[in-house]
């Protein structure tokens, strides 16, 4: 289905009532195509989370929790416990799509928890509850981009350059995202800011989907390849990186695209500060520290065939991590919608977040 051009362009939606279905822009068509799916199965939802037609973290967050009401459609004429039942079934079915983006199992816990608890009698009403609850899971995401993008520009002096990798835009979210949130209000409020966008090898999220959106917005981006990134600090373009995050440990150290990691320490060895920009959903306070979040590991066909052509030689032996993870020690602060965490100290993070992280 093609979005409607009227429209502003929505990463995750839902259309209709309980009987409807989850929308989703295809992310791996941008920027050539922006053409949204109608899903309306649950295999349909973890073949989109997997193949990262929907991807960031958030908008997982808010696909999965859509992709339960989905899933649960199919049993509305069973009896009241086989339909929660099978609310768990499609829960644990679709926290099994991609293992590091916390807000995956974030918003499926929640989806479960409401069906575990609820004191409705029916499926119907049970479904409708649950819609309800992925629709407060997605406007919640975007009134915390919101929030993150006010916190993180208040960070910023005028006249700046930003480095950022991957995407945490608007597709990332079901707002305005994370990272490009600051950017998207720095700019409002008047800041002349320049943005560099990392292309990020492999599945190039920076060059296919962050430059499309800073354009779209009309805020200056100049792309370039992860491997010019500390050759553009060192030459002053940049006094600032702002990155989103997949999941973050209590102690703060935060896993995010692969590269990021090292754009942090090279950051760190031209005085630049680093920051990561996430919703409290993004926090996963049950691990200590960084060590024990889980990295994905992908195809090797995403570098060895990237976007349909063989660069290197048939049988190379490949290592293709998705994520890698940022110390705290490396990260000036951590911007989230309850406001900036600095010094980044499992301390502050337990302070600012209390519980609810
Ligand atoms: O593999 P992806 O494209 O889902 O990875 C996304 C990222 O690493 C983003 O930076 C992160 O999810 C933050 S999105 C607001």
């Amino acid at each position: 289905m093609n979005s409607p051009a009227s429209q502003p362009l929505r990463s995750v939606r839902w259309s209709g009532d309980a009987s409807g279905s989850l929308i989703l822009v295809d992310q791996t068509l941008i920027p050539l195509e922006t053409r949204e799916l109608d899903l309306r199965t649950v295999e349909e939802v973890w073949e989109a989370i997997k193949m990262l037609r929907v991807r960031g973290a958030p908008a997982i967050g808010c696909a999965a929790a859509y992709g339960v009401v989905v899933g649960a459609q199919t049993h509305l004429n069973s009896p009241r416990d086989a339909f929660v039942a099978r609310v768990a079934e499609v829960c644990d079915y679709l926290a099994e799509s991609r293992p590091t983006a916390v807000n995956l199992f974030w918003a499926l816990d929640r989806m479960r928890a409401v069906a575990g608890a609820s004191s409705l009698e029916t499926p119907q009403e049970l479904l409708e509850e649950l819609l309800d609850t992925a629709r407060a899971i997605e406007t919640e995401d975007r009134e915390m981009c919101a929030a993150i993008g006010r916190h993180g520009a208040a960070l910023l002096p005028d006249n700046i350059g930003i480095l950022t990798h991957c995407n945490a835009g608007g597709l990332a979210t079901a707002g305005d995202g994370t990272a490009l949130a600051i950017m998207f209000e720095a700019a409002a409020q008047g800041k002349n800011i320049h943005v560099y966008a990392d292309e990020t090898r492999p599945l190039l999220q920076g060059a296919r989907l962050t430059t499309w959106e800073l354009m779209q917005r009309n805020v200056p981006v100049t792309l370039i390849c992860d491997s010019m990134a500390g050759w553009a600090m060192k030459e002053g373009r940049v006094q600032a990186v702002i990155t989103g995050a997949d999941r973050i440990a209590a102690n703060g150290d935060s896993a995010n695209k692969i590269g990021t990691y090292s754009v942090a320490l090279l950051a760190k060895a031209h005085g630049i500060p680093f920051y990561i920009a996430a919703p409290s959903s993004t926090f996963d306070l049950s691990l200590e520290t960084g060590e024990d979040i889980p990295i994905e590991e992908r195809n090797p066909e995403e570098i060895t065939h990237g976007f349909g052509r063989q660069t290197a030689p048939t049988g190379v032996a490949v290592y293709n991590p998705a994520f890698d993870v940022v110390p705290a020690s490396h990260i000036q602060g951590i911007v989230t919608e309850k406001g900036v965490i600095s010094p980044v100290t499992t301390e502050n993070v337990r302070a600012l977040l209390g519980s609810n992280g």
